[in-house]
């Protein structure tokens, strides 16, 4: 199929079963702030503009690759914690050096190996975050830097050979909206995020450049643009040149050419109406309440950042519980959860994070039929005795009931399932099969004696006709 440079053409690409199969991808946004890898120890970014709004949330940012733009908003704690480590004369710029030479330490290898063994399947990295650093050696960096604003080193290049080794697929960020290096006005509310994105000619030619050269070098599966796209920029003629190189591509929703109509809070903006053509649509740090049509991908940090905070105890961040449950949610009502690493700038994966990536993919080991390859199922949640969630999903043979929770041995009962003559039950993980019975709309169960997990699958086969 060979795509034209309108929406109506590029509108007519399909998600491929591959992006609906993968599930679970890990981010990573690594850069010149991963040098000082510092933002303000505080809650979710969500909480923060729900409870105190968007320009409390911009001098207290928690995301960590945002410490340029909170070292300029005012007298912030940032700005503070910067003088102090580092003495008034020290320029966002001067991490440049540190970093290239922290860097060569990296093996991209050693990330890949990681993100195999949890059962990630793809993965996203940020090949330019709004500070303009690009993370490849490209022909063309920032004009407004001297010198060249990019890592000696083909990071971008060398962590997709490492993960396609590993058979996994490789996407892209790329902030084609805000570019402090383009444009240093700081972001002191929701409309500037808009407002500050780059909207000069030289601009649009830069942006388009890049996407084609990553496009061109690297082939990404993912793309994945940032905050929105310069007015003057023609959208689908660089869709229809992407989907023509890579046919079974995925693009993001964030390219939004003209800003939004008002003020909206992080729940607001994952139900907004997204660009005229996408793959995917992007909630960050929010998520569904039900199986959506469209398909969409959750992002987020392990804790409160996407860039690596120093600041950030086990407290911060999500359990491995917490992180199951997570993605049994997302997956049940039609998403993928991105999840994100934040590498420190030697590329030393923190270990609170790798534990909380180990915990996930030990789950992911005994359970991952129930969400690798899946699709939602008629209703995404169910009720199970003794108070415990269900998500259900399925594939081609069978249902999976994935409850929230570890049930007492006994007797339990999941309400709204009715089962077909010759079913079987068993919980994954287990080879027995479970006595059943069914009881008017309720199916119940035998279940042994579990041992605590986050959450525990129950694979019925053949699938029960429908809920009621
Ligand atoms: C954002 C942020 C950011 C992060 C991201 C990931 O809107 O500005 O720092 O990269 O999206 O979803």
């Amino acid at each position: 199929m060979n795509f034209e440079p309108t929406y109506e053409s590029v509108a007519r690409h399909r998600v491929p079963d591959w992006f609906h199969d993968a599930k679970f991808g890990i981010f990573i946004h690594w850069g010149l702030y991963s040098v000082p890898g510092w933002a303000p120890h505080g809650a979710d970014i969500d909480k923060q503009v729900a409870d105190k709004g968007w320009e409390a949330m911009f001098a207290n940012n928690p995301y960590a690759e945002w410490y340029l733009n909170t070292l300029r908003v005012g007298d912030t704690a940032t700005r503070r914690h910067h003088i102090a480590t580092y003495g008034p004369n020290f320029s966002y710029d001067d991490f440049a050096p540190m970093f290239n030479q922290a860097v060569e330490k990296w093996n991209p290898d050693d990330w890949a190996a990681l993100f195999q063994k949890v059962g990630a399947r793809y993965v996203v990295l940020t090949s330019k975050h709004h500070e303009g650093f690009l993370l490849w050696p490209s022909k063309r960096t920032s004009p407004h830097k001297a010198g060249s604003y990019a890592t000696r080193r083909d990071l971008v290049g060398e962590l997709t050979d490492a993960v396609r080794r590993r058979n996994m697929r490789m996407g892209l960020y790329y902030s084609g909206g805000l570019d402090w290096s383009f444009n240093d006005t700081p972001v002191r509310t929701q409309k500037d995020v808009h407002g500050t994105i780059v909207q000069s000619p030289d601009f649009v030619e830069y942006a388009n450049a890049h996407w084609r050269e990553l496009i061109d070098c690297y082939a990404p599966s993912v793309l994945w643009n940032d905050i929105g796209y310069p007015a003057a920029a023609n959208v689908p003629e660089l869709f229809a040149y992407y989907y023509n190189a890579v046919p079974d591509g995925v693009i993001n929703d964030r390219w939004r050419q003209q800003p939004q109509e008002r003020e909206m809070n992080f729940a607001e903006m994952a139900d907004a109406p997204t660009i005229e053509h996408c793959d995917f649509t992007t909630p960050e740090y929010a998520t569904h309440d039900r199986i959506t049509e469209k398909k969409w991908e959750a992002c987020r940090g392990i804790g409160h950042s996407f860039g690596y905070n120093q600041n950030e105890g086990p407290d911060d961040y999500l359990s491995v519980e917490e992180l199951v449950r997570t993605l049994v949610d997302i997956v049940s009502k039609n998403g993928n959860l991105l999840l994100d690493v934040g590498p420190m700038a030697d590329g030393t994966i923190p270990e609170l994070q790798r534990e909380r990536l180990l915990g996930l993919g030990a789950w992911l080991a005994v359970n991952g039929e129930a969400i690798f390859g899946t699709r939602p199922w008629v209703t995404a949640q169910g009720q199970a005795s003794g108070g415990i969630p269900v998500r259900f999903t399925q594939n081609d043979e069978s249902l999976y009931a994935i409850l929230l929770g570890t049930p007492e041995a006994g007797l339990i009962a999941i309400e709204q399932l009715q089962i077909r003559e010759g079913t079987t039950v068993s919980v994954l993980g287990r080879s027995e099969p479970l006595a059943c019975t069914q009881e008017s709309s309720r199916l119940v169960l035998s279940l042994p004696s579990l041992a605590a997990a986050p959450a525990h699958t129950l694979k019925i086969t053949p699938k029960p006709q429908q809920a009621f």
